[in-house]
């Protein structure tokens, strides 16, 4: 059996590819990609569904409030994406006219003049929208790769990648017709069939032509993957509080930019690294542990009240937001496991 006459007939119903068979939408495939770079399956299925009810086309998304689309991904972590799909989506309504429609970008270069828009995602909308013929490389491509080509090395290597695009376009060749279900079909052998571990061969359309297969050396090709190594890194987090009025109190979100380590454009609570020296009157609220991709962060949460911190106030210029809605405003989970350690601490019953 060849790799697509196995997709069309064991390939999984999903939304996205039953909303692409009706609405030939590419926006969706589009959002469909962005989830699915970071977040598994079960957990986009879902993810997915809330999104496109509440933002059924581009323009929907472009009009957004920046709130409601925080509350539309809350969840899903890697939010940066989600902003970038936000701004690309803008960038591309201001660009349509009533009359011609969505003026969608007409090659790979320009997708990824976009923000957040790179090898991967241009190869996958460029294929399943626009039936380009871009083979994508994600985890699960690799290994199908490494296995038909008996390639033991770990599957991350860098300097494996132009070795995959050149084996995927082979791959791709006689499928140039078909490049989105060709490349939807190869990441769903990898997920279901060609497996890290125990691959179910006797149900692979490959089999026949895989080296690993001949060789039973499934469990050689790929090598395990390089881990990065984890860095151990200290945040003191603060929680400014200031009094409303009697017995309402608001907390202080700054605008993250740029130059943040961690959760680059995003809002949420003021950090530093561990070493500073909180101001006397300052409460300790606990600390937590946290990991974001290869960092294992403890993050110490320090209540202040902002007449002893003018400066910090100042320079910050944060959004003043009543402590009930505080939780409803952040979205990563750093600022949300702060929030709860704030709102268990005694010093502070009426948060
Ligand atoms: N992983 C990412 N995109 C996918 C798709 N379109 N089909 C199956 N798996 C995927």
């Amino acid at each position: 059996m060849s790799l697509l006459a196995w997709y069309d007939r064991n390939q999984r119903e999903l939304p996205w590819r039953s909303d692409w068979a009706s609405l030939k939408d590419p926006y969706r495939v589009w959002v469909s990609e962005v989830m699915l770079q970071q977040t598994l399956i079960p957990v986009v299925i879902p993810a997915y569904q809330k999104f496109v009810t509440k933002f059924p086309d581009l323009h929907a998304l472009a009009a957004a409030e920046p709130a409601d689309l925080r509350e539309a991904v809350k969840g899903l972590g890697y939010y940066r994406r989600f902003g970038h799909l936000h701004q690309a989506a803008r960038i591309l309504a201001a660009q349509s006219t009533p009359d011609e429609g969505i003026k969608w970008p007409k090659s790979r270069e320009e997708w990824r003049k976009l923000p957040g828009i790179g090898e991967y995602t241009s190869a996958a909308i460029g294929s399943i929208a626009f039936d380009w013929p871009l083979p994508v490389i994600d985890g699960n491509v690799e290994r199908v790769l490494c296995r038909l080509n008996d390639i033991r090395k770990p599957p991350n290597l860098p300097e494996l990648k132009p070795r995959y695009r050149e084996l995927a376009a082979g791959m791709m060749a006689p499928w140039k017709d078909r490049p989105g279900d060709f490349n939807q079909a190869v990441m769903e052998l990898g997920q279901r069939v060609c497996t890290p571990s125990k691959p179910d061969c006797n149900s692979c359309p490959l089999r026949a032509g895989c080296l690993a297969f001949q060789k039973n050396s499934q469990h050689l090709a790929p090598a395990p993957k390089l881990r990065p190594e984890f860095e151990n890194v200290r945040l003191a987090l603060m929680v400014p509080v200031r009094r409303r009025r009697e017995g309402e109190f608001e907390v202080a979100l700054v605008a993250r930019g740029q130059d943040h380590k961690f959760l680059k454009e995003s809002r949420g609570f003021w950090y530093t690294d561990g070493s500073f020296t909180p101001p006397a009157k300052s409460e300790n609220a606990g600390s937590f542990n946290h990991n974001i991709t290869r960092h294992k962060i403890h993050a110490s949460v320090h209540v202040i009240d902002t007449k002893t911190f003018p400066a910090l106030m100042a320079k910050e210029n944060p959004d003043w937001i009543p402590a009930g809605e505080v939780e409803k405003e952040l979205i990563a989970s750093l600022d949300l496991k702060a929030w709860r350690l704030v709102k268990r601490h005694s010093l502070a019953p009426t948060l």
